[in-house]
């Protein structure tokens, strides 16, 4: 059974091939990322434009990759929520005139449960019950998993998402954009334990995590005390590398302790991650390390598979359609989780 999946959540315009649902027999990204580096961020309205000039040719491509035809396929998924709502009509939209010029089931999917299964597409199905941390740009969410469609919210950010953190910390250390994968590398030349950020636990039982004081914290040491905004690069004698590596530490233990903690609460033997901060060295290693080191099994998808793409989406999508789902014309796209 094949599905095509559609992903314009953000700022990434994304099809993708899989076969029973486990297979991924294309998997393109098109990533706007040159487009929106100047702004510091996803500015919706390029992202918006730049998916409805790219999405015929990203799905094009994604099924001459499997070589497929529209012919092919058992369905359409789509995101249609959470994200920025006039990157999702893109994708939506293109999913709908897909499905009714080929008479094809149509399914929409979740985005972020499309990130906690995205895990299947590496190592198959994973052990059920399972706690998952799904960390990327717009979520940092732990979630006690049962099956496809029935997942519980254990803990949420406060504030900032974890991959806002990073991408904003990034902005203050001046490595550039994306943040992420610049402070993962500066990282490896650093000392995690020369700058003591406290750790924003919240409350010690807390599954709910906050990372904006942290980023204040970070802006404080690199710019002095007295620096507001966003403007200038690090004062003299800071080391950048110590930093971000101090950071990262901060934003890792945080998020191991709790997502061990949930595991723990919710008596489950399992940990998914996904988001693409599920992508960062030091947390795949530490979270692997300590889920180990307390008799946990983990999955951690390879890194193509934790950023934004849409073979996660058909991921769901196959399941979803097998469990008799469907959508049909009057499917709308929501900015917001549910
Ligand atoms: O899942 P994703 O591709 O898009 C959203 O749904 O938000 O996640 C993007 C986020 C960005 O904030 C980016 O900086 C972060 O994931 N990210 C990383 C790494 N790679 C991507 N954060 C830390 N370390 C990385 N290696
Ligand atoms: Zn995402």
């Amino acid at each position: 059974m094949l599905v095509l999946g559609i992903d314009t959540s953000c700022d990434e315009t994304a099809a993708a091939v899989v076969r029973d649902g486990l297979t991924v027999l294309s998997n393109v990204v098109s990533s706007q990322v040159p487009l929106h580096r100047r702004f510091g961020g996803v500015v919706p309205e390029i992202a918006c434009r730049a998916h409805t000039e790219n999405v015929t040719r990203v799905v094009e491509q994604a099924l001459a990759d499997a070589g497929a035809g529209f012919a092919d396929l058992a369905g359409v998924a789509v995101t249609n929520r959470p994200g920025l709502i006039g990157a999702l009509l893109v994708g939506v939209s293109a999913a709908k005139a897909i499905a009714i010029a080929r008479g094809l089931p149509l399914v929409a999917v979740n985005h972020v449960e499309a990130h906690v299964f995205a895990a299947v597409l590496a190592g198959g199905e994973f052990p059920l019950p399972a706690v998952a941390l799904v960390v990327s740009g717009g979520h940092t969410t732990l979630f006690l998993v049962r099956g496809p469609g029935d997942l519980t919210e254990l803990g949420r950010t406060q504030d900032d998402a974890a991959g806002e953190a990073f991408d904003k910390a990034a902005a203050i250390l001046g490595l550039g954009y994306p943040g992420g994968p610049a402070i993962d590398r500066a990282a490896r030349a650093g000392n995690p334990r020369a700058v003591p950020f406290k750790r924003p636990y919240l409350a010690p039982e807390s599954l709910d995590f906050s990372f904006s004081g942290l980023k204040t914290a970070l802006l404080y040491h690199v710019r002095g005390q007295d620096s507001r905004g966003a403007a200038g690069g690090p004062r003299a004698g800071v080391d950048v590398a110590d930093a971000a590596a101090s950071f990262q530490e901060t934003v890792v233990d945080v998020l191991v302790r709790k997502t061990l903690l949930a595991a723990e609460r919710a008596a489950v033997r399992h940990v998914v991650l996904g988001g693409g901060v599920a992508a960062n060295s030091r947390l795949r290693e530490r979270m692997a390390e300590e889920a180990a080191a307390r008799g946990l099994s983990i999955t951690l998808p390879p890194r193509a598979l934790c950023t934004d793409n849409a073979a996660m989406v058909a991921a769901v999508g196959a399941r979803r359609l097998a469990a008799g789902a469907r959508d049909d014309l009057s499917l709308d796209a929501h900015s917001r989780m549910a």
